[in-house]
C-alpha cells in the first residue's frame, strides 16, 4: 500500500473519481490552491472534467485508466462513493488513496454502515435486514407500525426507498425494488435533521465544521441553514458522534454523517465519505470550505480549525426551477446576498442538482425570510 511520505504541496497533481459537481468544486478549490487535478470519469464531459486539467474518460473499474490516474497522480481521492472498493484497492498499490477503500466500502451499503453504528456504540435507528418476501411480515412487525424500507446498496436522493404503514405496502415496494436485498428502518419522527461535515487528518486529528440544519424535499435536500436551529447540547452531542464515526472508521479526508434529533437524542442516519450538499455553505460561510479541507486531507496537512464567518442559508437549485416559467440567473444575479454555484450540466432535468445558491448575511432570521420569499415566487416548484 503506497502512503504518502511528505505533505503534497502547491504544483502536485491531485486525482479525483468521478466527474459531477462535487469533483467540480473540489478541482476548483484545488486549482485555486495551485494543485493540478486529475478527473477520473466515464462520461465524455461533465462538471468536473470542464474545470480540471486532465480529464480520463474511463470506466471506474478500467484498470488501464487507473493505471493512468495512477501515473498522473500524486494522491487520488473520491467524489463519488459507488467507486468499487476493489478500484480504490487497485490504485492504492501505486499511489496513496484517501479516503481508504474500507471506509468507503461501508458507506456503499446501508447494512454495513448500520452493522458499524451498532458495533461502535454510534447510536442508530432501529433496523434489520431483508432479502426475501417471505421476511417483510415479520421486519415490519419488529418496527413500531410506521418503517422505512431501502434498497441496501445505489439510493441516493430518496431514490430506493419507501415509506410503509403495513407489511402489505412494504412487500409491494420490495418488489418493485425488484426483490433485491432491503434494510427496514423504524419511521423517526425527528424534531429536525442536521449533519456534520468532519475532517480527519492523517494523524487522527479532527476539525468538525458548524452542524448544519437541513429540510428535505421529496427525499432531496432543499436548503441547510448554519447555524442549525438546536441547543448547545445537541450541537455538542452532533460533534461528539461525528468525532466517534470518523475515530473508528480510522478515516482520513473529509467526511459527512446525516443526523435525526429526537429531544435531545441524535440518531444517526447514514454517513458520506466525501463531502457533501449539506457542507456547501462551507464556501461561502466559514474561512476554509469543506473542498478545501479535502485537499488538505488527502496531501496530508493538518485539519485547520474552522470559523464560521456569517449565517448562511443554502439553497439547491434543481432542475425543477431552472425548468419553470419565471426563472433566470438575473434575479439572483442582482441580490447582494446571494453567491451563485452553478455546476455546468448539459440539460436540467426534474429531481437534478444543477446549481446551488448560498444567502448570507448577518441576521439568520432574515436570510430564511429572504429565501422562502424567493421560493414562494416559484408556485408548485417548491412546494
Ligand atoms: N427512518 C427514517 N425516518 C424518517 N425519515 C427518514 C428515514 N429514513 C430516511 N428518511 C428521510 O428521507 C431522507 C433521505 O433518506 P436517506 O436515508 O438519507 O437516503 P439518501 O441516501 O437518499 O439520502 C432523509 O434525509 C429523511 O428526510
Ligand atoms: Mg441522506
Amino acid at each position: 500500500m503506497k502512503a504518502l511520505q511528505q505533505p503534497l504541496l502547491p504544483g502536485a497533481t491531485l486525482g479525483v473519481l468521478g466527474g459531477g459537481q462535487l469533483g467540480r468544486m473540489f478541482s476548483q478549490a484545488a486549482t485555486r490552491m495551485g494543485y493540478r487535478v486529475a478527473v477520473l470519469d466515464p462520461a465524455e464531459s461533465g462538471p468536473a472534467a470542464e474545470v480540471s486539467t486532465h480529464h480520463l474518460c474511463y470506466a471506474y473499474d478500467d484498470e488501464a485508466g487507473l493505471t493512468k490516474l495512477a501515473e498522473l497522480c500524486d494522491a487520488v481521492t473520491t467524489e463519488f462513493e459507488n467507486v468499487p472498493a476493489q478500484s480504490l484497492r487497485f490504485l492504492q498499490q501505486h499511489v496513496p488513496v484517501s479516503p481508504a477503500p474500507d471506509a468507503v466500502e461501508i458507506a456503499q451499503s446501508r447494512i454495513r454502515e448500520k452493522t458499524f453504528f451498532v458495533q461502535n456504540n454510534i447510536p442508530t435507528n432501529h433496523h434489520c435486514l431483508v432479502s426475501s418476501s417471505a421476511q417483510i411480515d415479520d421486519a415490519f412487525s419488529q418496527m413500531s407500525g410506521k418503517a422505512v424500507i431501502k434498497t441496501t446498496t445505489l439510493g441516493y436522493d430518496g431514490k430506493g426507498q419507501q415509506v410503509c404503514n403495513s407489511a402489505d405496502e412494504m412487500r409491494t415496494a420490495f418488489e418493485s425494488f425488484g426483490s433485491v436485498e432491503c434494510l427496514v428502518e423504524d419511521f423517526v419522527h425527528f424534531d429536525l435533521e442536521v449533519s456534520v461535515i468532519i475532517a480527519r487528518d492523517t494523524n487522527g486529528q479532527t476539525q468538525v465544521f458548524p452542524v448544519a440544519e437541513n429540510q428535505h424535499r421529496n427525499g432531496i435536500l432543499d436548503i441547510s441553514i448554519v447555524p442549525a436551529r438546536v441547543s448547545s447540547t445537541v450541537c455538542a452531542t452532533a460533534e461528539k458522534i461525528a468525532r466517534q464515526v470518523a475515530d473508528s472508521l480510522d478515516y482520513v479526508g473529509v467526511l459527512a454523517i446525516e443526523m435525526f434529533v429526537v429531544g435531545d437524542d441524535i440518531l444517526v442516519n447514514e454517513i458520506a465519505p466525501r463531502p457533501h450538499n449539506s457542507g456547501h455553505y462551507t464556501i461561502d460561510a466559514t474561512d476554509h470550505s469543506q473542498f478545501d479541507m479535502q485537499v488538505r486531507m488527502m496531501c496530508g496537512l493538518p485539519s485547520l480549525p474552522v470559523q464560521q464567518t456569517t449565517p448562511v442559508v443554502m439553497l439547491n437549485v434543481l432542475g425543477d426551477l431552472i425548468l419553470s416559467d419565471h426563472f433566470s440567473w438575473q434575479a439572483l444575479m442582482e441580490n447582494p446576498q446571494v453567491h451563485i454555484h452553478e455546476y455546468g450540466k448539459a440539460a436540467a432535468r426534474a429531481g437534478r442538482k444543477m446549481a446551488h445558491v448560498n444567502f448570507t448575511g448577518s441576521d439568520a432570521d432574515q436570510l430564511l425570510t429572504a429565501v422562502n420569499q424567493y421560493k414562494a415566487q416559484f408556485p408548485g416548484v417548491f412546494s
